[in-house]
């Protein structure tokens, strides 16, 4: 092996996929893309990161809640015009195309047009490290829903789409016991 740039080291664990956060801050919706994110244990507890340089920031830390949205592959474009791009300056649900619907327990919306919604709320804000930790108390999935390969960033402007699904479930019991 070679010695590799400490500083590129990140694009060798791929997160889980790329999300849309979205948020309300009282006068309109807005989302966000997200791809630093980490699910905390078997719980419904993900965190993200992310600061003050987004406008999204303000509304996750005043309003304490969000919806978190997962794309699938075809919605590339529009994942990558929306983090290009912020809600300061244009309305992205109009913008890119995305229809926000009304969520049961928070002000941000869903997204119709995505596979998945989690309603969540903002738990805590760990700012030294810029990351927020949220609660999911509310998940919707489209299983009608034709291609559900999500998208997951390397970090350099490439992607891997997700691919086979295979099973070890049964290697992974052990673990896995009461819990899934
Ligand atoms: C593929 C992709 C992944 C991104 N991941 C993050 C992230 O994890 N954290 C973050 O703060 N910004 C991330 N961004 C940048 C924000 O989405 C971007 O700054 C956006 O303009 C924020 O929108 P807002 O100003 O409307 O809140 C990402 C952008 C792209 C295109």
């Amino acid at each position: 092996m070679k010695m590799m740039d400490i500083n590129k080291a990140f694009t060798l664990i791929e997160p889980g996929p790329v999300v849309l956060i979205t948020t309300n801050d009282g006068v309109k919706n807005n989302i966000m893309t997200i791809s630093w994110t980490m699910v905390v244990d078997f719980t419904p507890k993900f965190a993200i990161t992310t600061g003050a340089w987004n406008y999204s920031y303000k509304a996750l830390k005043e309003f304490k809640e969000c919806v978190i949205a997962i794309p699938t592959a075809e919605q590339i474009d529009q994942v990558i015009g929306i983090g290009t791009s912020s809600g300061r300056d244009i309305n992205k649900f109009e913008n890119f195309g995305f229809t926000p619907e009304k969520a049961k327990n928070v002000n941000a919306p869903l997204i119709k047009e995505c596979l998945a919604n989690i309603e969540c709320k903002v738990i805590d804000i760990i700012k030294k490290h810029d990351i927020i930790i949220l609660e999911g108390i509310a998940a919707y999935f489209n299983s009608s829903r034709k291609n559900k390969q999500t998208i997951h960033a390397v970090g350099d402007g490439t992607f891997v789409i997700d691919g086979r699904k295979i099973s070890r479930k049964k290697a992974m019991q052990s673990k896995l016991e009461g819990i899934i």
